[in-house]
């Protein structure tokens, strides 16, 4: 392992079907006012809504409703609850959902006290939360396992009126102080968004291993992880009320983006970048938007990490080493491509809305390929021609 690294992640969590017991304990060190952010309704009609502010009206609390953070979260959304938390003096953002609610949280988190506008400064310029000035706490009661931000400084938002989806690492002080998994929460999601989420996890996990080609610690993690989410994957297709699969999908997710598997490493993140890009074009489901470019993207970087591949190939989707290298890693992706029809994620950009019209064609290849630009981590640097070939072959796939 070559890479140096200092590790530090701040967020506690509870995890379990008794989590939610937690709250009560981490609200005792805050503030009387918590900013209660959720989504579109879910957890009014599944009941989590009620059983968190029970605990809320125990401890005391005054709850400020921030009800209808969309999925794919929008600048202007953020600067509405930046207005909100200034005029209700916030002193906890409370997430109960997904990823969405979650980086929504932290991206008011680190704008409350900014003077600057967020999306320039967070989000074109990255630049750092200024080191003097406060943040809110965010905790998460988490709905929907996949992304991994209960337990991560990242936020990623959308600015539709520039057509673009990016995301910040906000650092430890914007990381949620708490995060409350129970995988029961989960289980009222749609399949489609259960999907969706295990293949965001298991490609999260890939972003991290298919990079360095150093013997790593990182890498073993990681390969365990993988074969944990085919496995309860496949479970919860089949059955999606087992508890079992989906709290162990729900752990996964946790450990795939908690910044430990890319520790020593310089990542991959292609197929994110991209994502990305097709997000902020069709606002389509996030894990959808990875799935659509994976396969083709994997199989033309496959002769430039051969190593890699037939490694992931024999590790993970259990390959007899036999024959040539190239075969072994092949192979490995042919299970792949079987395992994300089973669990049945999207393999076509069509299957999210993209169409064959130029103009839009053109759109795409030219800011995925700005995306990308700055990524060194891969075993390839992707041009503009290796988009076009990605898309294209998206295109033609079942
Ligand atoms: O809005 P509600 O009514 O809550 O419905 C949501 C939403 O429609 C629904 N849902 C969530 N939990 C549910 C439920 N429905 C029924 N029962 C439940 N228990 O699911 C839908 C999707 O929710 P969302 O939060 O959007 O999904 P996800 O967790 O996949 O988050 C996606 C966002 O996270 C970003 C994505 O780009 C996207 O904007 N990401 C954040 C990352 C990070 N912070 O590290 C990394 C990821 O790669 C990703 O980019
Ligand atoms: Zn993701």
């Amino acid at each position: 392992m070559f890479g140096s690294f200092a590790y530090d992640n701040p967020t506690r969590l509870h995890f379990g079907e008794d989590s939610l017991n937690a709250l009560a304990g981490e609200l005792a060190s805050c503030g009387p006012v918590v900013q209660l952010v959720y989504g579109g309704g879910s957890i009014r009609k599944n009941g989590i809504y009620d059983q968190v502010c029970a605990v809320l009206k125990a401890a005391g609390k005054t709850i400020v409703d921030d009800a209808g953070v969309m999925p794919n979260p929008t600048i202007d959304r953020v600067l509405e609850g930046v207005a909100r938390a200034r005029e209700a003096k916030a002193d906890l953002l409370l997430a109960v959902g997904g990823g969405s609610c979650c980086d929504y949280a932290k991206a008011v988190a680190a704008s409350v006290h900014l003077a600057e506008d967020p999306w320039d400064f967070y989000f074109e310029r990255c630049r750092p939360v200024p080191a003097d000035m406060p943040v809110l706490p965010v905790g998460c009661v988490v709905t929907m396992a996949g992304t991994g931000s209960e337990m991560n400084g990242t936020s990623v938002i959308t600015n539709p009126a520039m057509r673009a989806k990016k995301n910040c690492k906000f650092g430890p002080r914007v990381f949620p102080k708490f995060a409350i998994l129970n995988p029961a929460f989960t289980l009222t999601l749609p399949d489609w968004q259960m999907r969706a989420g295990i293949f965001d996890t298991f490609n999260h996990i890939g972003e991290a291993y298919f990079s360095g080609t150093d013997d790593s610690v990182s890498d073993y993690i990681s390969e365990g992880l993988m074969r944990s989410v085919i496995h309860a994957g496949r479970v919860a297709v089949k059955n999606p009320q087992d508890y079992e699969a989906r709290s162990n999908l729900m752990w996964a997710a946790t450990w795939a983006l908690n910044t430990l598997i890319g520790l020593g490493k310089a990542g991959d993140w292609n197929v994110h970048g991209m994502g990305r890009v097709l997000g902020a074009h069709t606002n389509a489901t996030h894990g959808m938007t990875l799935s659509a470019v994976a396969m083709p993207y994997y199989r033309r970087v496959l002769p430039h990490g051969l190593a890699r591949f037939r490694r992931y190939a024999t590790a993970v989707w259990d390959v007899a080493p036999e024959g040539s290298d190239m075969d072994i890693a092949l192979e490995g992706l042919a299970r792949m491509e079987a395992w994300m029809r089973e669990i049945g994620v999207v393999l076509s950009v069509r299957g999210i809305g993209v169409t064959e019209e130029p103009a839009e064609l053109e759109s795409l290849v030219s800011d995925m390929t700005a995306a990308v630009a700055g990524i060194r981590g891969g075993y390839l640097h992707l041009e503009r021609a290796d988009i076009e070939a990605i898309l294209q072959e998206s295109l033609a796939a079942e």
